[in-house]
């Protein structure tokens, strides 16, 4: 089988990960899960004057969901909860200098999950109803198969 290329931003998030662990006691925590594949995602962050202030993942998943992830934390630190958003997985992949057509569906899980975090943090907060979050939080058990790329 041929190889699959990578951009050189790809290889540099997924050699050098940024923004890798955990956040004790976030404000906001989002899990997601990927349906293609079944690798998960988590992000957690620490909220300040409707910026993120801090944000920290973990990432059970091939080298572009971690490229991903990495790219994703990088983007929204210190942006307003509003514009973080509005990041779409095309923007992730787009700073990432693309990814393969067969690794596209593994930029679905960075601003899925960052999505849920700001959501999370929206409904502690009082600020949307639980029933008005468009992403759902994956459960425990629903892990899935790995899919062993
Ligand atoms: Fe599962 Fe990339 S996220 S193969």
């Amino acid at each position: 089988m041929a190889g699959i290329s990578y951009s050189k931003r790809v290889m540099d998030h997924f050699m050098n990960p940024r923004n890798v662990g955990e956040i004790e006691s976030p404000d906001g925590y989002g899990k997601v899960g990927n349906p293609v594949c079944g690798d998960l995602m988590e992000i957690f962050i620490k909220v300040k004057e409707d910026r993120v202030e801090d944000i920290k993942f973990r990432t059970f998943g091939c080298a572009s969901a971690i490229a991903v992830s990495s790219m994703v934390t990088e983007m929204a630190k210190g942006m307003r909860l509003e514009e973080a958003m509005k990041i779409t997985r095309d923007d992730v992949a787009d700073e990432l200098g693309g990814l393969p057509p067969q690794k596209m569906h593994c930029s679905n899980l960075g601003a899925d999950a960052l999505h849920a975090a700001i959501e999370d943090y929206w409904i502690k907060t009082g600020k949307i109803r639980p029933e008005d979050a468009k992403h759902r939080q994956e459960q425990e058990g629903e892990e899935g198969e790995s899919c062993g790329t």
